[in-house]
């Protein structure tokens, strides 16, 4: 596929940029008759949260042609400040006021008492939030994340979750919680529900992992592939989790759920990138370059052998590991430019060869595009629940 894509993409973007016609723009009474949804957008000046309000405010002229409805940014906060105007805030410059004791659960109250469709886009990595998800879906309030940490806990209460969603007709997506905004949970649950077995997943699920490793095998020191990696964006808000394995574990979890492993997180051996212990993070990444050298010598010894080191995350029916591994030059999974992720997929029917979805695996900006997608995608069901 990428000698392909390698040859080939002049002509294919210049044929596409000859024949394809501009958009038409929404017309006046598409927008005034669309079914209007409103969102409370949490995490709202990280970096996911600003991409997203950058988009939001980009495609509200058109999303009525597109999708059929408007999205209304009601609310928006973080742990500094809060913005709410139930009319609809500028997605680009909401005006935060300072945060006060109480001002969610008020808000919330009134959410709920409200009653017009609402959904909550969650674009923290905080297990405060995650914490609202059961309460929020079972008044009826639609919940999108970017964060895993709901569906990372006890398998017992990722079911709970699926189960209050269907029990309550209320949308609960989180599709770039792994894979950024590469369809990889939806394919999995329709393997899921149609009854087709998954035997095994493996596959080079950390954006920022990924793009450490690409980095380092290019010739990078380590720790410098790291400090780029978050200057990206490309890490969690604290990147010792990715570097600690937590991350990575955490989506595999999700994964394995998804793809009908009632996988427990004890069940997950982690393998840690780096001995990480509890010093602040600064003296943390100050820390790093201890482990350069080290990191260099696999590296090579790996391309003495043809192989290329991977963050690697498998799970089958003994249990799952995440960790760094030395894979064949030749393997599918091992092919990939930095910051890429691929999922191997083995089912009972595709095996010879396996389902293999792939593509960009972080980003503030595609994983922002992920979850406007996963957004409309609710909003739409939730008008739908209510018949509109
Ligand atoms: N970046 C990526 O490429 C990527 C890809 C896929 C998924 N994700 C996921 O997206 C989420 C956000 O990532 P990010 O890179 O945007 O992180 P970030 O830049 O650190 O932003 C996190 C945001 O969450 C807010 N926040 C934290 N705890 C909160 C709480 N208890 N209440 C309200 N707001 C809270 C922070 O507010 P304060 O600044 O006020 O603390 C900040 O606005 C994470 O779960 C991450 O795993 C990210």
């Amino acid at each position: 596929v990428s000698a392909v894509l390698d040859v080939h993409p002049a002509p294919a973007a210049t044929a596409i940029a000859a024949t394809t016609a501009p958009a038409p723009r929404a017309r006046a009474d598409d927008a005034a008759d669309a079914p209007v949804v409103d969102v409370v957008l949490v995490g709202a000046r990280g970096q996911v949260g600003s991409a997203l309000r950058a988009l939001l405010a980009r495609e509200a002229a058109d999303l009525p042609r597109r999708a059929g409805l408007r999205l209304r940014l009601r609310a928006a906060f973080d742990r500094r400040g809060l913005a709410e105007d139930p009319a609809g805030l500028d997605p680009l410059a909401p005006a935060f006021a300072p945060r006060r004791e109480g001002d969610w659960p008020a808000l919330r109250a009134r959410l709920q008492a409200g009653g017009a469709p609402t959904l909550l886009l969650d674009c923290t990595a905080s297990d405060a939030i995650a914490d609202e998800v059961p309460a929020l879906l079972a008044a009826g309030i639609g919940v999108v994340a970017a964060n895993k940490r709901a569906n990372a806990r006890r398998h017992a209460d990722w079911a709970a979750l699926q189960a209050l969603a269907r029990r309550h007709r209320v949308p609960w997506r989180y599709e770039t919680t792994a894979g950024a905004a590469i369809p990889v949970l939806g394919p999995l649950r329709a393997l899921r529900v149609r009854g087709e077995r998954v035997l095994r997943l493996e596959g080079v699920l950390s954006g920022s992992l990924s793009h450490v490793l690409g980095r380092l095998q290019a010739g990078a020191r380590f720790s410098d592939a790291v400090l780029e990696a978050r200057a990206l964006g490309l890490t969690e808000p604290d990147p010792r989790e990715d570097l600690g394995g937590q991350d990575l574990a955490r989506k595999l979890l999700v994964l394995a759920r998804e793809a009908g492993f009632a996988i427990e997180p004890e069940d997950v051996r982690v393998r840690p990138l780096a001995a990480l212990d509890d010093r602040p993070l600064a003296a943390a990444l100050a820390a790093l370059p201890r482990d350069d050298a080290g990191w260099a010598e696999w590296a090579a010894r790996a391309a003495a052998a043809g192989r290329r080191l991977v963050a690697l995350a498998r799970v089958d029916a003994s249990g799952g590991e995440v960790g760094v591994v030395a894979l064949d030059a030749d393997d599918p999974l091992a092919r990939l430019a930095p910051g890429e992720n691929r999922l191997r997929v083995v089912t009972e029917f595709q095996h010879a060869p396996p389902l293999l979805l792939g593509g960009p695996g972080a980003g503030p900006q595609v994983t922002a595009a992920g979850v406007l997608g996963d957004a409309l995608a609710a909003a739409r069901a939730l008008l739908d629940a209510r018949g509109g």
